[in-house]
């Protein structure tokens, strides 16, 4: 079995749930208490054996990929007493310059359009792939756990969640059954007996009455290569696009495709709301911040 050795990192969206930062800064970019939300899920993957970060970007997002590269000029501008921590800062992201290469989405064609655009820089052998949007915290990291799965299984695979039924319609949603195949490595999860699925259905945002369950897929998986011939026949689904959920489900007729519901919390902060809370939890759960924190919110709000 290949090791899956790369992720993709779709990353050209044009980030219209975060206007109006998104118009000037790629919202990738956006800090997500001391880093970018995208250097997080750069070493989310890191921490789960990836080596090579492929990002896809479009016109007027390279300062995404700027983010990881040296800057000389400005690590020696840091190199006086007191600007320790700025300078291990900046060079904690430059030292990820030869793991990240970017490729180019030209047009906003989907979600599936952007992951074809990384065809040639994956190759033959299955990959992973990771929507920067969802940041998910946990004991174990995310992609790894789906890693985890495809050893195990030798198929394609997607991370779940369980969501509220009226709100399947803004997730992709899978329909299935459990599997209680044990997955080596995964055992000491909680209730890792139940998080396996074998998957038989997939609808990119249902209507609440059309979806299959209330399984959503959050933006973690790992693919077989054969991902990109699905992609290729894959018509323009839902908005016009081509949707990777539509190709995920040819790769699911001719391959197989299980499902795990990740073990961890996800929080989606691709829009204001749910990135002021992505920053709010991880702020209170941060040893440095979190008595302040606790403070702040006890004598403005009502600390919840
Ligand atoms: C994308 C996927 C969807 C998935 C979601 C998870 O949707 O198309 O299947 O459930 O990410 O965050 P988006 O949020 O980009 O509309």
């Amino acid at each position: 079995m290949q090791r899956v050795r790369k992720v993709v990192i779709p990353a050209a969206g044009l980030g219209t749930r975060l206007l109006p930062h998104s118009k000037a800064v790629p919202k990738e970019l956006l800090p997500v208490l001391d880093k970018p939300g995208i250097h997080h899920v750069v070493d989310e993957a890191l921490q789960s054996g990836i080596e090579q970060i492929i990002l896809v970007l479009s016109p007027g997002k390279e300062a995404v990929l700027r983010y990881f590269q040296r800057d000389a000029e400005l690590e020696q501008s840091l190199l006086s007493p007191g600007k320790e921590r700025e300078l291990e800062a900046v060079r904690r992201a430059a030292a990820l310059h030869d793991s990240v290469i970017s490729v180019l989405q030209e047009k906003p064609l989907g979600l599936g359009h952007a992951v074809l655009m990384a065809k040639q820089a994956v190759g033959n052998e299955p990959f992973a792939v990771i929507l920067p949007d969802d940041i998910v915290e946990g004991e174990f990291p995310a992609i790894g756990q789906l890693i985890r799965v495809f050893e195990e299984t030798g198929k394609s695979c997607a991370g779940l969640m369980e969501v509220p039924r009226e709100e399947t319609r803004r997730y992709g949603v899978i329909g299935g059954a459990t599997s209680s195949r044990p997955i080596p490595g995964l055992e000491k999860l909680r209730h890792h007996h139940e998080r396996l699925y074998e998957v038989s259905a997939m609808m990119e945002k249902p209507r609440v009455e059309d979806a299959p369950s209330n399984m959503a897929i959050i933006g973690r998986y790992v693919f077989l290569p054969e991902i990109f011939t699905c992609l290729e026949r894959t018509p323009r689904g839902a908005g016009n696009e081509i949707q990777l959920t539509d190709s995920m489900h040819l790769l699911l007729e001719s391959h197989g495709f299980f499902g795990w519901e990740i073990h961890g919390h996800r929080h989606d902060a691709g829009d204001h709301r749910g990135y002021l809370k992505t920053q709010l939890r991880l702020a209170a759960r941060d040893p440095e911040l979190r008595e302040e924190m606790r403070r702040l919110l006890a004598r403005h709000g009502d600390g919840t």
